[in-house]
């Protein structure tokens, strides 16, 4: 599903943010990816969506190799990948359903599959009755769960996640990772950077560990492992 060999990534100020990952993560599995501030875990998930470009190695995402990419070609990664972040990052103009509705609209599907699929995720994330609201009518975890339904409403192979509990409050964090499992239990592969302790030593998943750019720890139901 994902395979990193050898990879390196060294920004354009010569910080070096990914320093020889060698890891496999197979189609179906949960991982966390935890470690300190600057670790490197955002560059990690970036160069899975090709948001940034390695210096060196090898990685491939789902039968990509992301070397041989064209740029070209990325809207076809892209649509294999669903991305979740802290800040959510909905588009503020559009409502809760214009902003699912959308990510089928940019990869050019169907109108009346839209309409289908969008209605499904939104009863899947339990958002039915907000679909007319604005982002900025709703509370962060509701935000956050619009974020959950636009990652998969194009039904990814695999979802990156960078820390997607970041901004909320422990409750709120607890409903997003049962969304989480649940889309894992459906066969989507998740990846998920995250600094929450409670939850990795809980939610018992694969943790790799990073460290200064490398992996120092990788074990099936693992812990989070380390003093923040
Ligand atoms: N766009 C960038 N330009 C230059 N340096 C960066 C950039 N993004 C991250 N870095 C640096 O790379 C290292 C790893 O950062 P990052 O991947 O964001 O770690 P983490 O997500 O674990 O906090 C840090 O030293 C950070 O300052
Ligand atoms: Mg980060």
């Amino acid at each position: 599903m994902i395979e990193m060999q050898d990879l390196w990534k060294t920004y354009k100020n010569g910080s070096d943010a990914l320093r020889g990952i060698n890891v496999k993560i197979d189609r179906n599995e949960f991982v966390y990816i935890v470690g300190p501030s600057g670790a490197g875990k955002s560059s990690f998930m970036k160069l899975i969506y090709r948001e940034e470009r390695p210096t060196k190695g090898h990685i491939f995402v789902n039968g990509f190799n992301l070397e041989k990419l064209k740029q070209r070609k990325i809207p076809y990664l892209r649509r294999v990948i669903g991305v979740i972040f802290q800040d959510f990052r909905l588009l503020p103009r559009l409502t809760v359903y214009e902003n699912i509705a959308f990510a089928m609209e940019v990869i050019e599907a169907p109108k009346r599959q839209i309409r289908k699929r969008t209605l499904e995720v939104l009863e899947q994330v339990r958002l039915k009755d907000k679909a007319d609201s604005l982002p900025s009518q709703l509370s962060g975890g509701e935000q956050q769960r619009v974020a959950i339904a636009r990652a998969i409403v194009n039904s990814p192979a695999v979802i990156v996640a960078d820390e997607p509990t970041g901004n909320l409050d422990p409750e709120t964090s607890w409903g997003i990772m049962k969304l989480m499992e649940e889309i894992n239990f459906r066969g989507t592969t998740i990846v998920m950077a995250t600094h929450n302790r409670d939850i990795v030593n809980t939610m018992r998943k694969r943790v790799i560990a990073i460290e200064k750019g490398q992996i120092v720890r990788d074990e099936a139901r693992g812990e989070y492992g380390y003093e923040d």
